[in-house]
């Protein structure tokens, strides 16, 4: 059996106005009726997925725990981590919790703000990649890149090994390169991006922590022996929590780790991580313009039009590489290209308030 681990501890400031410090974007129904979390959940079900292993913010606990209920998915534990960490002590947390229970757990983790259009693929590709996991590797998702995105990892595959349907030997994994090197790798024919979802056993991981990332272990470790049950959900201990390093596993595991394969995924996948990837995946109009709410664009190219508010209309008129998001307390309208500068609207909202 694997065990998902989902990520859902995130903030997603990227995404705001709609994605708010009470109700991150992973909760929200972005694109469909169920929100990104339920997508994933649903996901990593049915035959060979055991009951999820949930990490997510203790402000979030209840949201998240609805929304499980609401599938009818009982998760295997909801892990509260005290404070954002990233994701390198979470996953961390997760190995060691998995390992209480089945020493040799085989753990697909994955981040609960993607988009996949196959999923029945996506399972194909995460039970054909088992054999490698069990065998001692760390197996990442790649996918082959169309443009020079610098938000990403990204995947030097190795010679050899090309058969169809099985994980390639990886020579480098790159995280978030410069706009020059991410061009030269999108173009390259060798290098996938990183889709950011792992699969591998929890003595695996905690080895490559143990090589890599020596200084988790013990706050990450202490936060697991302390913690605390409350309602069904596992509090983890704020002091030894605080302890731990803030840094993504891209960072601190996979840059360095020697074990690394990559599972070539061409079943459609997007990070809805910034309103432009938003823009990218959800169906338009031809002229690359997404609508959504009460929107309206007229000679529009290249756009987001989304009104959150039934009786607020939104029109744009003669935009270009324009994103317009309007809920009924605030409007973010940004050039494109500044997508993933989002962020530094909620900092400096939240220096004035
Ligand atoms: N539980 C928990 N705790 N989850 C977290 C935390 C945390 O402190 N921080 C982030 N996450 C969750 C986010 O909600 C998201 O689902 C996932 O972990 C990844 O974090 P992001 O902040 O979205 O990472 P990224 O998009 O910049 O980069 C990662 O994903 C890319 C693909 O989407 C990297 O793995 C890249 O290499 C990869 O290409
Ligand atoms: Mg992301």
């Amino acid at each position: 059996m694997i065990t998902p681990v989902l990520l859902a501890g995130g903030s997603g400031t990227r995404l705001w106005p709609l994605s708010r410090r009470s109700y991150p974007k992973q909760f929200s129904e972005l694109a469909g009726t169920r929100s990104l979390f339920q997508a994933t959940a649903e996901r990593l079900s049915g035959e060979g997925f055991a009951a999820p292993v949930v990490l997510t913010q203790a402000a979030f606990r209840f949201i998240a725990a609805e929304q499980l209920s609401a599938l009818g998915v009982d998760p295997a534990a909801v892990i509260l981590e005290p404070g954002p960490r990233n994701t390198a002590p979470a996953i961390l947390a997760a190995a060691l919790w998995c390992a209480q229970t089945s020493p040799d757990a085989l753990m697909l983790v994955a981040p609960s703000d993607h988009l996949i259009a196959d999923a029945q693929a996506f399972r194909d590709a995460v039970v054909a990649a088992v054999p490698a996991a069990r065998a001692g590797k760390i197996v990442t998702f790649g996918i082959a890149p169309d443009r020079a995105e610098t938000g990403y990892g990204y995947l030097e595959l190795g010679e050899g090994d090309t058969a169809d349907g099985a994980p390639r030997a990886l020579k480098a994994f790159i995280e978030k390169p410069g706009p020059e090197a991410a061009a030269r790798m999108a173009q390259s024919g060798r290098h996938l991006w990183n889709a950011g979802i792992f699969l591998f056993t929890a003595p695996t991981i905690r080895a490559a922590f143990e090589a890599h990332a020596g200084a988790l272990l013990d706050p990450v470790s202490a936060a697991l022996a302390k913690a605390r049950q409350d309602l069904g959900f596992l509090r983890l201990d704020p002091e030894a929590w605080s302890r731990a390093e803030d840094v993504s596993i891209d960072y601190a595991v996979m840059e360095k780790a020697r074990n690394l394969v990559a599972m070539p995924f061409s079943g459609g996948w997007s990070d809805l991580g910034d309103w432009e990837g938003v823009r990218r995946s959800v169906p338009g109009t031809g002229d690359g313009v997404a609508l959504s709410g009460p929107a309206t664009a007229i000679e529009c190219r290249d756009s987001l039009l989304r009104s959150e508010d039934p009786r607020l209309e939104l029109v744009g008129l003669g935009l270009e590489g324009i994103i317009a998001v309007a809920m009924p307390d605030a409007v973010l309208v940004a050039d494109k290209s500044r997508a993933q500068e989002v962020r530094r609207a909620v900092s400096a909202l939240r220096a004035r308030n």
